[in-house]
């Protein structure tokens, strides 16, 4: 498998390059190209980890038919060669990296489900006990498991980091019937998402849902329960009181600690062993959760 770092080295010119993500607006539709661009500290590498992309990308699929009853969502396609052109003219580039998809109506709001509590939720428990407006027990230690899960939506900002909002603001920005249909789906797919992981060795200790409106119906868009929208913690390690490693970008942020490098751009280069040990724990993680689709890419992973 080739490492793709942007459509542009294949001769496109996405209409939108994210941290990850490259998108080319098609009018009613998006194509969407997870390329194996990997960021840190908010800094996008210059280096690529090999595969990320697909892993990304299979891992969503894959999510997306387990919750196929649950909720409907953007794909169209996934098969390169049904992509309009000139896409359909990249297909050892694009198979397992792109996806063909309904543009939706996006909430402007980030779909936030906590189990544990860890990141900005921890954060916000110290200062008053309390995560969006939900008061939690006292005396949570880092990493514990909540009483239940909680939906903890945040804002999603185009600059800068999202914010931690409560319900209520939801209920203000979309109603309070769109507000609750959004909550109470999140917390189906997350409940429904760690009843799959958790047998598997995987804790899912938050992630984030995004949702949209595609021809007046609610739909699950974006990307779904990967490393990068979640936290997954391996089961076999978790300890209360500590933050279990992440499974995915560990290794890098470790050897960028050990850099003299103050996160602002630009990036230092990478060590090949750091893009390779990388490259495997994304491999494995799928490997985990899904080894049938991890068995059936395995020749371009
Ligand atoms: N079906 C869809 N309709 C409209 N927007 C979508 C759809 N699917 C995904 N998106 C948007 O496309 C973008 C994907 O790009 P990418 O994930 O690389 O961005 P990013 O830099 O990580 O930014 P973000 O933090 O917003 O995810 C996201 O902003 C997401 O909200
Ligand atoms: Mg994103």
């Amino acid at each position: 498998m080739a490492a793709l770092r942007s459509t542009r080295d294949l001769g496109l010119a996405p209409d939108y390059e994210g941290k990850v993500r490259d998108m080319f607006d098609l009018g009613d539709r998006y194509l969407i190209v997870t390329t194996d661009r990997i960021s840190a500290f908010d800094v996008i590498m210059n280096d690529v980890v090999p595969g990320r992309g697909i892993v990304l990308n299979v891992m969503s699929l894959a999510w997306f038919d387990h919750f196929a009853d649950v909720v409907p969502n953007h794909l169209i396609t996934a098969e390169v060669g049904d992509f309009p052109a000139p896409f359909n003219q990249h297909v050892d580039a694009l198979t397992g990296r792109s996806v063909l998809v309904h543009k939706a109506e996006r909430f402007p709001v980030e779909c936030v489900v906590r189990g544990y509590i860890a990141g900005s939720g921890w954060k916000s428990y110290g200062k008053d006990g309390t995560i969006c407006g939900h008061r939690l027990p006292d005396g949570l230690q880092l990493a514990d498991r909540l009483p239940e899960a909680i939906f903890t939506p945040s804002t999603k900002e185009d600059e800068g980091h999202d914010e931690n909002i409560p319900f209520e603001t939801v209920v203000e920005m979309i109603g309070d019937e769109q507000a609750g249909i959004l909550r109470d789906i999140s917390l189906k797919l997350y409940s429904e998402g760690s009843a799959y992981a958790l047998p598997r060795g995987v804790i899912l200790a938050d992630t984030k849902f995004e949702f949209g409106m595609v021809n007046g119906k609610l739909t699950l868009i974006d990307e779904v329960l990967t490393p990068d929208s979640s936290r997954f913690w391996p089961a076999a390690e978790y300890r209360p009181g500590h933050e279990p490693p992440s499974w995915d970008k560990q290794i890098l942020r470790n050897h960028l600690e050990t850099l003299d490098w103050d996160h602002s751009p630009p990036p230092p280069a990478l060590p090949s062993d750091i893009l390779e040990k990388t490259s495997r724990r994304y491999h494995e993680v799928l490997e985990i959760l899904f080894p049938a689709e991890a068995a059936k890419w395995e020749t371009i992973l």
